[in-house]
């Protein structure tokens, strides 16, 4: 058989490079689903018992290895589950924690915190596999580095693109110096060729164009530019009150502001999960006072369990909600997720504007820019746009709400 039949060009590409290159850290980046995870459990199989037969050699008969991603559930979802269905094997952990393969003790490191690094601190390893690397802060990348200081040890690592300035992309992956010896292959989802072609097709439409959609489809390193809601289509999404659907799921959302606007957006959504901004009151230099007399108008117009989904930056003014008998919760406050999960409803056609009802929504939507720098939207013209991320993401972020306290 040969490799092309089992392997995507990509992949076998990748793996001649691992099996004749001379490489110490070997980085698969790019798209989603473009096979990066596939073929890095293929290669670290090969390494565990490359691992193996090392340790063996020289009288090592517990050779230890990293396995790292960002969180417990990540590593086994990413890792260990599929790995378990790519080789019909089932991995059971010891009572440490560790997996053990072809005999290498497997110890797993949580890239996310400071904690779930401790299980390698002062280890000597042969050898590394860092799944999502670009999740890892530089510091957990270095310490799993330095824990390779088995000869002959080397690192494997996958990732999703980030920002063209992450110290992974700058570091390691553009680092050309042979001494280095690191060797990097950049994946898109049309390198998949096992995927389902309608499958791939309907992703791509439904990716929010930019920045999102550079990354996750074509697996580049970059940046956001220009305006952050490019799906925004004024002429499809603004519709009259008439056009609004009656019996909706209505749900609230608050950025709180005095110097600042001030923005609370009411949303109706319906079981196709068409979204609907059905009014915005937006306002600088108001009291706490003034806004409690605006929920409570709200309440009295959608229904009394209305959940306002708030800005956690002023608990005093969250907490004058709840004294009010209005049902403040805490918003899911992660930006990029966040400015995604709302893209999305626009890049599917399911995001409408109810003209009659907002005040500066029009005024930010295009004034809402990406920062180059950071990848992250700039902090202006933003006060609409947090109030609506904050209703929506909270809403579908899944994991229930933040209660209050
Ligand atoms: N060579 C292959 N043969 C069969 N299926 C593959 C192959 N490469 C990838 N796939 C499948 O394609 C999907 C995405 O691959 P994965 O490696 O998880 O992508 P990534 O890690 O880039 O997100 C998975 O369901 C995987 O099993
Ligand atoms: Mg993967």
């Amino acid at each position: 058989m040969a490799l092309n039949d089992v392997l995507t060009k990509k992949q076998a590409q990748a793996f001649k490079s691992y099996l004749t290159d001379d490489w110490r850290t070997l980085i698969l980046s790019g798209a989603v689903r473009a096979g990066k995870t596939y073929i890095d459990n293929l290669i670290f199989t090969d390494e565990l018992r490359r691992v193996r037969n090392l340790a063996r050699k020289k009288g090592d008969n517990h050779p230890q290895y990293i396995l790292a991603g960002y969180s417990s559930n990540t590593i086994y979802d990413n890792v260990i589950a599929s790995l378990e269905r790519q080789l019909g094997i089932e991995l059971k952990p010891d009572r440490h924690g560790h997996y053990h393969l072809f005999g290498v003790d497997i110890v797993p490191a949580y890239t996310g915190t400071a904690r779930g690094m401790n299980a390698i601190r002062g280890m000597t390893s042969y050898g590394a596999y860092v799944n999502e690397a670009s999740l890892a802060a530089n510091d957990a990348f270095k310490e799993i580095v330095n824990r390779c200081s088995e000869e002959g040890s080397r690192i494997i690592a996958d990732t999703n693109p980030d920002i063209p300035t992450h110290w992974l992309k700058k570091d390691y992956i553009d680092n050309k110096d042979p001494k280095a010896k690191i060797k990097a292959f950049n994946f898109t989802i049309d390198d998949n060729t096992f995927l389902d072609p309608a499958y791939v097709e309907a992703l791509k439409a439904s990716t929010p164009k930019g920045m999102f959609y550079d990354r996750a489809i074509k697996g580049l390193w970059v940046t956001g530019e220009g305006v952050v809601y490019k799906d925004f289509d004024k002429d499809r999404m603004t519709i009259s009150p008439s056009q609004i659907p009656a019996g909706l799921r209505y749900y609230a959302g608050v950025d709180w502001g005095f110097e600042h606007l001030n923005s609370i957006g009411v949303f109706g959504e319906d079981d196709q999960g068409n979204i609907f901004l059905l009014e915005e009151h937006t306002g600088k230099g108001k009291f706490i006072s003034h806004w409690v007399d605006v929920a409570k108008d709200i309440q009295h117009r959608y229904g009394q369990s209305i959940v306002f989904a708030c800005d956690s930056a002023r608990p005093d003014n969250s907490n004058e909600f709840l004294a009010a008998g209005i049902n403040a919760v805490n918003a899911n406050k992660a930006i990029l997720p966040g400015v995604e999960c709302v893209s999305k409803f626009m890049a599917n056609g399911k995001f409408f504007v109810n003209r009659e009802g907002v005040q500066e929504f029009f005024n930010e939507i295009y004034q809402y820019i990406w920062d180059e720098k950071t990848g992250l939207p700039v902090k202006e013209h933003d006060d609409v746009m947090d109030m609506m991320r904050y209703a929506i993401y909270t809403q579908h972020a899944g994991g229930g709400y933040v209660p209050w306290k």
